[in-house]
């Protein structure tokens, strides 16, 4: 059966500014190329899920502008639902500022927009009561992913959490509504209040401390390092697929969308799904952009 998916998320234009190297304050540089490309980490997902063969809806909102043209246009292309999806006159569509080295690392600034003016009132309760799992990243206010959480839970729908960027809080709250959490290393850390290293007793002594706030399972993404999972008692690693990094923009969130498409409503293959999204995300660094280097699942299969 074909898996439901819905994403609450942002829907961002991404301005990517190629660059040797980061600029110095005070410093004026030349970049080595401008483009823009559909992105935020919201529309990542839904579009790595809807790749990956789920059917997917987005919950979430654009401006009345042409950037909220764009993001529309690239859900639809890519078969993601937008009937819940808002448009908001009052406030620019969500966009992110991508300075991206020659090495693939990146360093984003992002303005929130209509992400950020969403509110309670945007989430449709039957789009969700219909999944069977429900997908938010901090893009978008928290008391409207706590309200659509606790909505997903009081109709058994699956919930996976990306606390990306690291800006809210894991309230105990937020933690019980919450199945999976899946931070990468800089929100382990701060979610934690532990320094992150590729260890297994700082690993394990992070994941304990993300799981003594309520959830059962957090996957730790590291990048080339692989994933550090958690689910109950258990800890294993998976193991990174080696590749050259062009552009890892897009990577994290191709890893859970396509953990989302797997994963099993109970939970019984987690490390089969974690397999699978780790392939998608490390064909995704091999691609420029965000969207633009999301997998298919025969991509995925083959690789
Ligand atoms: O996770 C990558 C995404 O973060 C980019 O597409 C950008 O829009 C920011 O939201
Ligand atoms: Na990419």
């Amino acid at each position: 059966m074909t898996k439901n998916i819905v994403v609450l998320g942002s829907l961002n234009a991404d301005n990517i500014m190629k660059m040797p190297r980061m600029p110095l304050v005070g410093e004026t540089m030349a970049l080595t190329d401008v483009t823009t490309a559909p992105g935020g980490k919201g529309a990542n997902q839904a579009v790595a899920a809807a790749r990956q063969g789920a059917n997917v809806s987005f919950i979430g909102a654009v401006g009345n502008d042409s950037n909220g043209q764009f993001m529309r246009a690239t859900l639809l292309t890519n078969g993601v639902n937008v009937d819940a999806v808002a448009t908001n006159g009052d406030v620019p569509t969500g966009s992110a500022y991508i300075m991206l080295q020659e090495s693939g690392a990146n360093t984003i600034l992002i303005h929130g927009g209509a992400n950020q003016a969403l509110t309670i009132a945007d989430i449709d309760e039957s789009v969700i009561a219909n999944a069977d799992t429900l997908i938010a990243q901090f893009e978008v206010p928290l008391d409207v992913i706590m309200a659509a959480f606790k909505i997903a839970k009081a109709h058994h729908v699956q919930t996976i959490l990306n606390p990306a960027p690291a800006v809210y809080q894991l309230t105990p709250e937020l933690m019980q509504v919450t199945d999976i959490i899946v931070p990468n290393e800089t929100e382990a850390q701060l979610l934690s209040g532990i320094t992150v290293k590729n260890d297994d007793a700082v690993l394990n002594r992070v994941s304990n401390a993300i799981l003594a706030k309520g959830v059962s399972r957090c996957i730790i993404t590291l990048g080339d390092a692989g994933s550090f999972v958690a689910d109950g008692n258990k800890r294993w690693w998976a193991k990174p697929n080696k590749v050259k990094a062009i552009d890892t923009t897009g990577a994290g969130d191709t890893f859970i969308g396509t953990l989302a498409r797997v994963i099993e409503s109970d939970f019984s293959n987690l490390d089969e799904a974690v397999k699978q999204a780790s392939i998608a995300s490390a064909i995704a660094v091999t691609r420029a952009g965000a969207i633009p280097s999301i997998p298919t699942r025969d991509e995925v299969a083959a690789f």
